[in-house]
């Protein structure tokens, strides 16, 4: 079997190559010309039923060939089946129609899952309760479970939620956008579906919106592909285009901005008392836990800090030189964000830092001079 890197960039060599372009086109049309042999024409009634598995694009919201060729991509990194989204949010979003939990054990995690599990709780009822309430659990229900975490970067442990949800006849979705393979793969820990925001790592230049499900059960990822038929919510030409451009470098960018965060975070953990501004810091690599080492096999790019006071958290970002100061994370250049602008359940002196690719060592000297000059 070939490896990750050359996976990634000829994953998809035998998907919808219709010219012979390198770099396959962007299709801007949404409809495609069937075939003008009639021996080839296939009814929607045998792919539905299953007696045809492929064919060729027809409509873009159905599917398009980049949206094709990033699953195809896809697939060899996660291991699994994939269906791709515009968005995370729409992932998950998916992944709850797909199973109508009626109790839904979810934890702190990204604010906008919040948001979606709370049109479920409005339009059908959808008990939510935290992630230690696990117990309340039944056949059918869902424990999503987000790790490592927004917008700490701390891990929680997989086996643990999955033994005590399927022992209660529960789902478990991982939301792995923060570690992604090869630095976490869930399916290991046996996660029934995992969900990345693919804006993140996978798009990992700060200029598309994506996100993604992988299943191991082929039959979930046909209904699934079926559901987001008439959901509306397949990704976008340009950003499938982008999204396949990007995961050719992925395994690089992936490795070397876990690397970089992980000696930037024991630089300062190690250094704190240099910088009297600066209060805690939280990373899974500063966790002691032993299922930590078991499920990582490298730490998210993204971790944390708090600094003494909120109006010492508001100033940090202004004075960095190669931080921009944004939500989002996963790009090639660095973040930092003063967390009370977009998450309203965060204290008001947490930072959230993602680490780009620039050479870490200029990174932690700018940290050190904006954490310096506050103090
Ligand atoms: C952990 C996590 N999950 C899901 C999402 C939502 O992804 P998207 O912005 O692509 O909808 C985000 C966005 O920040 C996230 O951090």
């Amino acid at each position: 079997m070939s490896h990750l890197s050359t996976n990634l960039v000829h994953g998809d060599d035998n998907t919808f190559r219709r010219v012979p372009d390198v770099i396959q086109p962007i299709n801007v049309t949404t409809t495609f010309s069937y075939n003008e042999d009639p021996e080839k024409l296939v009814k929607a009634k045998d792919i539905e039923e299953g007696v045809i598995t492929t064919r060729d694009p027809v409509y873009s919201r159905l599917s398009h060939p980049n949206s094709s060729k990033s699953e195809a991509v896809l697939e060899q990194l996660l291991d699994g089946h994939v269906v791709v989204y515009n968005s995370g949010l729409s992932a998950f979003f998916a992944a709850l129609t797909y199973y109508h939990p009626k109790v839904l054990a979810i934890g702190n995690g990204y604010h906008g899952c919040h948001g979606i599990a709370n049109i479920f709780t409005r339009i059908s009822g959808l008990k939510q309760v935290s992630l230690d309430q696990y117990d309340q659990l039944g056949p059918g229900d869902v424990l999503h479970l987000e790790t490592p975490e927004n917008p700490f970067g701390t891990a929680h442990d997989l086996s643990f939620f999955v033994a005590e949800a399927h022992k209660r006849g529960a789902h478990v979705i991982c939301d792995a956008t923060f570690a992604p393979p090869p630095l976490q793969t869930p399916f290991e820990f046996g996660v029934d579906l995992v969900m990345h925001s693919a804006t993140k790592y996978f798009g990992g230049h700060s200029d598309l919106l994506a996100g993604c499900l992988a299943t191991k059960d082929i039959k979930v990822k046909n209904q699934l592909v079926s559901d987001r038929t008439f959901l509306g919510t397949t990704i976008a030409n340009l950003d499938s285009y982008l999204l396949l451009r990007s995961l050719r470098t992925y395994e690089m960018r992936i490795l070397r901005q876990s690397s970089s965060a992980e000696k930037i975070v024991a630089y300062f953990a190690t250094n704190k008392d240099k910088y009297p501004a600066l209060d805690r810091i939280y990373h899974s690599s500063l966790q002691k836990e032993e299922f930590v080492k078991q499920q990582l096999r490298g730490h998210s790019p993204v971790f944390a800090i708090e600094l003494k006071t909120s109006e010492l958290a508001k100033r940090l970002p202004s004075r960095l030189k190669y931080f921009h100061h944004a939500t989002s994370l996963g790009g090639v250049e660095s973040m930092i964000e003063w967390r009370a602008m977009t998450d309203p359940g965060v204290q008001e002196t947490l930072l959230r830092i993602s680490i780009g690719v620039e050479h870490p060592d200029d990174l932690i000297a700018d940290l050190d001079q904006a954490l310096s000059s506050l103090s």
